[in-house]
């Protein structure tokens, strides 16, 4: 009965999706715990590149249980665009399953987002502008609406026409937006919601039986730790808990159902949106990464922030969730960089530190604190064998697991689902 989390230790984007698309291999269930489409996951499969936000990514299994979970958000018009998408790549929609219990994030959130990004001006979040926090929002102002409701859209019309004119007076008292047309809405959502009615189940009793009979289930994050409400550089953080503790409450299983954790880890670091970011580079070598990286948003196309590692973040992130393993994605992209550089510590005003910065400081105010190694000039795509890397890369990624003190199980050598060279199983 394993129940493995996947999820990301930086800023999101580490790679979660190429990394639940092999795992899911071995999987019976994989399922969502937290997010919405603010997520972007790329999984290349034979050449095929398949964009997903909302659709857990072992959706490329066949005969996999795929689980949007209780924890999620979901937007039910690009659901089902999504999920229009994924079908004309091939793939089998018949094993999605959408929590009864998820919030929905409906045209008015959207509306809302932009606004307040809007009105916060320098101070803007960077978010990516889908409505995440204000529908996280509402469910924690119980005044949301659920994947259930969408079963009986007359009533679900009641409820919504009740909300959205709330929305609308704040849209437009509030942030001098023009007022949305909510009739005009609803009949974009009739075809929508009957679209998702059969896919909407009891997801928690689902993922409970799959346990009991001893499968295995795979529990996806999107975005990243860094970007946990709670624990993340506050506020410029997503609205959900990515950290392994979400998923339990996103998904509704028991702490005990949970056996290994795995943290992915970019071979470096990337942030988009606002927001400290210590390590971050603004010379040819995070063009180098921009550009080797191909570091642009997979769902708003923003070229993302680069710079090196950072291993006080990534042992802050194995301490939160509990690392039993680590994937490192992207080792390739270093390539060609005469001298490597890794993040071990930071000065805080007078003070050193190897943890997260003590209380009176914020990241904001922090200095990193690097140590040099050489790196290497071959290019690592047809790797398969970690006795074939260049003895640098595999010095490299070895100081990775002494900094942070967690095995590295799965390295990966560019967005190939072959491209991978699997150390340890990182189900046992
Ligand atoms: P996620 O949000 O964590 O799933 O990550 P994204 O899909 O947003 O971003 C990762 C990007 O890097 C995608 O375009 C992947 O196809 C690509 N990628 C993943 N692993 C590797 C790798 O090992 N090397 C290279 N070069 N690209 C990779
Ligand atoms: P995946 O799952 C990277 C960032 C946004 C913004 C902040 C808040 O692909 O790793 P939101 O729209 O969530 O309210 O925006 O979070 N963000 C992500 N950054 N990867 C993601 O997802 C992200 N999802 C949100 O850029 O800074
Ligand atoms: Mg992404």
């Amino acid at each position: 009965m394993p129940g493995l989390v996947v999820l990301g230790a930086q800023w999101g984007d580490e790679g979660k999706g190429r990394i639940v698309d092999l795992l899911a291999a071995d999987a019976q269930v994989v399922a969502r715990y937290q997010g919405g489409h603010n997520a972007g996951h790329t999984v290349v499969v034979a050449g095929q590149t398949l964009k997903l936000h909302q659709i857990p990514a072992g959706i490329t299994r066949a005969g996999v249980l795929c689980v949007i979970g209780n924890g999620a958000v979901v937007e039910p018009l690009s659901l089902v665009a999504e999920m229009d998408e994924v079908a004309r790549l091939g793939f089998d929609l018949g094993q999605l399953r959408i929590s009864r219990a998820a919030h929905l994030i409906l045209p008015y959130h959207q509306a809302l987002d932009q606004a307040q990004e809007l009105s916060r001006g320098a101070a803007a979040i960077g978010t990516t502008g889908r409505g995440i926090g204000p529908a996280y929002a509402d469910k924690a102002a119980r005044e949301g609406l659920r994947a259930e409701e969408l079963v009986h859209f007359d009533s679900f019309a009641a409820h919504f026409r009740q909300a959205a004119a709330a929305k609308n007076e704040m849209l437009v008292r509030l942030y001098g937006q023009p007022a949305l047309d909510v009739e005009a809405m609803l009949e974009q959502l009739r075809p929508v919601a009957a679209r998702l009615a059969p896919h909407i189940a009891d997801t928690s009793l689902l993922v409970h039986q799959a346990l009991r009979k001893g499968q295995r289930v795979l529990f996806e994050g999107a975005q990243g730790t860094l970007l946990d409400i709670d624990h993340g550089t506050y506020p410029f953080v997503t609205s959900s808990n990515p950290v392994a503790g979400g998923a339990c409450v996103g998904v509704g299983v028991g702490p005990s159902e949970i056996t290994r954790v795995l943290g992915v880890v970019k071979a470096y670091t990337t942030r988009v949106g606002g927001g400290p970011f210590p390590c971050e580079l603004s010379d040819e070598v995070g063009e180098h990464l921009v550009r080797m990286g191909a570091e642009f948003g997979t769902t708003t196309g923003r070229r993302r922030r680069c710079g090196w590692l950072d291993t006080v973040v990534v042992r802050y992130a194995a301490r939160l969730s509990g690392f039993t393993g680590l994937a490192v994605t992207k080792l390739d992209v270093l390539s060609g960089l005469p001298r490597l550089r890794i993040c071990t510590a930071y000065r805080c005003g007078g003070v050193v530190t190897e943890d997260w910065p003590p209380v009176g400081h914020s990241l904001a105010d922090c200095e990193p604190i690097y140590e040099e190694l050489p790196g290497w000039s071959e290019s690592l795509g047809a790797v398969r064998r970690w006795d074939d890397l260049p003895p640098t890369a595999q010095r490299y990624v070895g100081r990775i697991e002494a900094l942070v003190g967690i095995p590295v199980d799965l390295v990966s050598v560019g967005p190939e689902r072959e491209q991978l060279i699997v150390r340890r199983d990182a189900w046992t």
